[in-house]
């Protein structure tokens, strides 16, 4: 392996003033400068005579912030009696796991390999033998870099225009790759790949939730973390789980978060920690996912249903007065599709009165009720890591975040076997644990969540300012004390929502329904409620329709949508 060390100042003769300066800066800080001619024959080269001008481009557009689709790795060089050993490690170096390595050789010097583009390959590219210069471009920007005189691995992230171009005589390159060979992955024309970048491909359907592509932004780092568990061999609890319940407790803002199985557990086993059971009641909105009031029966207790507001789906803090008995106990106001409830005024509705509040957060991770996170407004509440949530896991997962190290002791317990030491079982428990390989995932993905979040809102917004003026669309409310994170995008057609369903799904547009039946009309509870108990709720449910909207849509793709959606009332008005 011919890696060389870094080069004496004046082993290099440059030929411009500019190439030079660059050389001397880079060799100082042993890392090249956002354009590198570092080859001596650079000017002389059919690469620089093809690349020249774009170069020259590139290094005035490279002024100012460094490109981060490109970096330059060190490599580690163990000098040895009888050679050298150079090292690259995946998460040292490379920040993705190697799912195929190739090299590449006898190139004839005077071409090219043929410039393409990866949509979401990552890839190191090591000059082994020889010299090569390699072209990186992304959204406008180029870097060039030649490689072969350092012991370097030029790291590309993904979505990035790639040229390797004149290859010395004797160059040989490794590559290592993020993935194995997919033609789908591929661009092999500039102008496509310009398309693409730029957004620009023709929206002909849009998925109501694509998960692989969030796999496709984060799969490396997702793997590693994976990975890091399978090595541990700790597969039950362990460090993963305690740091992620570390920091998604201090996310939320409060002390203490236990790690359970899933969104229901977490609901049920802080009712069950607070000693709620038979002969008890829970007040629940009667517009939820059906989780919410199920917890309550699990526990033995008694769900409540209350009516929720129309414009926003959440449970009507005016109506809770009237649910409240002398056997209530607690009330699980549901922060849902992302929009926190007003809970200044539900904590004003149940002053003095001992009952608690269980906050429903399992759709709602970041978002904020003035100011402060969900998850920190009631006494406990309840999160779900449900693959398709803000926060998702790869499987199923849950949390219970609380002020109090008691009550999250007690549901602790609860979730172990009733057991805080082992084989010593103090209460009848169960068995609900968050397991570590979602921890790793939800730890890596938690640093995402607020850019996530972000995104929501920026699609959010783009449907409330192009829908607003349709006579017949109800879009959702967002009140002054929120800030959403629109976990679904809930509107309204009364009356006309199955059409309007069908019309989207004729255009090729994913649709949802959250929720068609109320929780009341559910076959599992035939007999407890009559229909038309919650009017709201029920008018709900047979008018709600889901538009898609998840971090990964374009903007493209929302304007395709709100185009449909636009043309279903235009072409066909009441
Ligand atoms: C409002 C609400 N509560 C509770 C749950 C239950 O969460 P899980 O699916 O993790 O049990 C969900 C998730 O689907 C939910 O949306």
């Amino acid at each position: 392996m011919a890696l060389q060390p870094v080069p004496a100042e004046d082993d290099t003769p440059a030929r411009s003033p500019v190439a030079s300066k660059r050389s001397a800066a880079r060799r100082r800080e042993t890392q090249p400068g956002p354009v590198s001619t570092a080859s001596p024959d650079a000017a002389d080269s059919p690469w620089h005579a093809r690349f020249g001008p774009l170069l020259t481009e590139a290094e005035a557009r490279l002024t100012g912030a460094e490109p981060d689709f490109v970096r330059m790795a060190d490599l580690q060089v163990i000098p040895m009696p009888n050679g050298s050993l150079s090292v690259v490690e995946v998460s040292r170096h490379l920040g993705f796991p190697v799912h195929r390595a190739y090299f590449i050789s006898d190139v004839p010097v005077s071409e090219g390999r043929g410039g393409h583009g990866h949509k979401s390959l990552r890839q190191g590219f090591i000059c082994l033998k020889g010299q090569v210069s390699l072209l990186v471009r992304r959204n406008g920007q180029t870097r060039a870099i030649r490689l072969g005189q350092t012991p370097q691995a030029a790291v590309v992230e993904r979505g990035c225009w790639r040229d390797l171009n004149d290859f010395s005589e004797d160059a040989v390159v490794l590559v290592l790759a993020s993935d194995e060979y997919d033609e789908a992955d591929y661009i092999r024309s500039r102008s496509d790949f310009e398309t693409w970048e730029t957004g620009q491909v023709p929206v002909t359907s849009v998925p109501y939730l694509d998960l692989t592509r969030q796999i496709d932004e984060i799969g490396p780092e997702i793997e590693l973390a994976m990975r890091r568990v399978v090595k541990s061999g700790r597969f039950i609890g362990g460090p993963e789980v305690t740091a992620f319940e570390q920091s998604f407790a201090s996310y939320c803002g409060t002390g203490q978060m236990v790690g359970v199985g899933n969104g229901l557990e977490a609901l049920s086993l802080m009712l069950r920690a607070w000693g709620i059971g038979a002969g008890d009641e829970v007040i629940v909105p009667a517009h939820t996912f059906i989780a919410t009031a199920l917890a309550v029966d699990a526990v033995g207790a008694t769900p409540v249903l209350v009516d929720v507001e129309p414009e926003t789906g959440l449970i009507d803090v005016d109506k809770v007065t009237a649910a409240i008995t002398s056997r209530t106990r607690a009330v699980i106001p549901v922060h849902l599709y992302g929009h926190p409830v007003d809970m200044d005024a539900l904590r004003a509705v149940l002053a003095d009165t001992g009952i608690r509040i269980l906050e429903d957060a399992a759709q709602a991770h970041g978002a904020r009720y003035r100011g402060r996170r969900c998850g920190s407004l009631g006494d406990a509440a309840a999160f779900s890591f449900y693959p398709t949530k803000n926060l998702g896991a790869v499987g199923d997962g849950g949390g219970i975040v609380t002020g109090r190290a008691d009550w999250a002791q007690a549901a602790r317990r609860l979730a172990n076997y009733g057991a805080t030491e082992r084989y010593h079982h103090e209460v009848v428990g169960t068995n609900s644990r968050l397991d570590p390989v979602q921890a790793a995932v939800l730890s890596v993905k938690l640093g995402h969540l607020d850019r996530w979040n972000a995104r929501r809102r920026e699609l959010a917004d783009l449907y409330l300012s192009s829908l607003a003026d349709l006579d017949g669309l109800e879009l959702p409310a967002v009140r002054a004390w929120a800030e959403p994170v629109w976990h679904v995008f809930p509107v309204r057609a009364p009356g006309r929502r199955d059409a309007l369903l069908r019309h989207l799904e004729e255009c090729g547009i994913g649709v949802n329904i959250h929720y068609p039946v109320a929780v009341h009309r559910q076959s599992c509870y035939a007999g407890r409620w009559r229909d038309g108990a919650f009017p709201v709720a029920e008018g709900l449910a047979a008018s709600l329709l889901s538009l898609p909207l998840d971090p990964t849509h374009s903007e493209a793709e929302i304007r395709f949508v709100i185009a449909a959606v636009r043309s279903f009332f235009d072409e066909a008005p009441r």
